[in-house]
């Protein structure tokens, strides 16, 4: 187990890539490895755009290798998940795609809605 606080300002987007990067080099392929520097910046993203955190807040990454799957958590302190309006919300163009791309590309992924609250995704190795 391997974890990381990050704060909560746009900054951290790339220090949460290249913490799962130096984490997981020689762990997992480029390609998988770069599976997961992607989704890792969009869950990051989507803490620091949406959870309605102050600059001060930590945002914790979270990381576990076990023997055949790389389970990422994202887990920030903040308001939590608006279901319905995530259901509601059109995608178009401008956005609503990042948790959508989570899915397509993870082998696994969830909301654990309790506080604090974590998105995480797993990737085979
Ligand atoms: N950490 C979070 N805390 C609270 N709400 C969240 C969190 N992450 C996502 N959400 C909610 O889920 C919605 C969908 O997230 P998703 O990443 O799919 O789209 P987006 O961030 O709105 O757009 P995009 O990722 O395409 O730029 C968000 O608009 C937001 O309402
Ligand atoms: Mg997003």
């Amino acid at each position: 187990m391997s974890e990381q606080a990050l704060q909560a300002r746009p900054v951290t987007i790339a220090d949460a890539r290249r913490y799962a990067r130096d984490r997981l080099h020689g762990l997992l392929g480029p390609d998988k490895l770069a599976d997961v520097q992607l989704l890792t910046s969009e869950l990051v993203t989507n803490a620091v755009r949406h959870a309605g955190l102050n600059e001060e807040d930590a945002v914790n990454l979270e990381i576990y290798v076990g023997t055949d799957t790389v389970h990422v958590a994202v887990v920030d302190g903040g308001a939590g998940f608006d279901f319905s309006k995530i259901l509601d919300e059109p995608r178009d163009a401008r956005g609503g795609w990042g948790l959508v791309l989570v899915g397509k590309v993870s082998d696994r992924w969830g909301i654990d809605a309790s506080p604090p609250h974590t998105v995480w995704f797993e990737i085979d190795r």
